[in-house]
């Protein structure tokens, strides 16, 4: 714990990031490894809250000409099969977890209590959020921000599959160049993909500083906890 950088995090997991190189559902070889990076922080005793996305399985804006509602639903319940995966894989390698839904499905997980959440995290549980925050029109970062703020996390370490953030695609720019800071207005008044508007305001507005970083690289999640100067740091200043 003495070289520790944050002592209560909120990992944000995109759904992408589960589906490895398929792009869709799940490579558990991945899902895997992604359960060995969050055991290193329990490990480093950090209290660890999740929040994933559902991409991998379902998008929202994927329902064209859907109501936008029910799709947004459907997305809120592709999280929920994402945290039962990673929370298999969690316990598979004897992380203690517990999952909390927004949209109560009490017969497969606990339904939100931010005090429950709260006593899970001191106990050295990993509570993994489901549902998002449980509303149509709000994005799961917005989701990790809000739960962020309701656990009081030091940090919201935003897992991509690129390193930081660039100020255009570095897959398609090869001049792409990554920042190392970042103020939440230059996010938002540059536009940069970082979180969405609604959620980086959220972050702004409760002083959470978001550290977004590549996941795919084994071993950086325990560098960020160490303090190493990875990725990129969104904050106040
Ligand atoms: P402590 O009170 O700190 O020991 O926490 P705990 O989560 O172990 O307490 P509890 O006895 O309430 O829960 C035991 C198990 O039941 C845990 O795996 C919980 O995740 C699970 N559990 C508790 N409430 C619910 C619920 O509403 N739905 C489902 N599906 N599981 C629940």
């Amino acid at each position: 714990m003495a070289n520790c950088a944050y002592k209560r995090v909120m990992l944000k997991i995109s759904g992408e990031a589960l589906s490895g190189a398929n792009g869709y559902g799940f490579d558990f070889d991945v899902v895997g490894r992604i359960a060995r990076e969050v055991k290193t922080l329990v490990d480093m005793d950090v209290e660890v809250g999740l929040v994933v996305g559902g991409g991998n399985i379902w998008r929202g804006r994927s329902g064209e000409g859907m109501d936008r509602t029910t799709a947004d639903h459907m997305g809120m319940l592709a999280t929920c099969i994402n945290a039962l995966a990673l929370q298999d894989a969690l316990e598979g390698i004897g992380v203690h977890t517990r999952v909390q839904t927004a949209i109560e499905m009490k017969e497969i997980a606990e339904p939100f209590i931010r005090r429950r959440a709260v006593r899970h995290l001191e106990k050295g549980r990993v509570v993994i959020f489901g549902a998002g925050s449980g509303n149509p029109y709000f994005s799961t970062d917005t989701a990790a921000a809000l739960r962020a703020a309701e656990i009081e996390a030091d940090v919201i370490l935003l897992a991509k599959n690129v390193d930081g953030v660039y100020d255009k695609d570095p897959n398609k720019f090869a001049d792409a160049k990554k920042y190392d800071k970042l103020t939440y207005m230059e996010v938002i008044e540059q536009g940069l993909q970082v979180m969405d508007t609604t959620a980086t305001t959220l972050c702004m507005d409760n002083n959470i500083p978001i550290l977004v970083f590549g996941i795919s690289e084994e071993g950086n999640i325990k560098k960020v906890m160490e303090g190493h100067k990875i990725g990129t740091i969104v904050s106040k200043k």
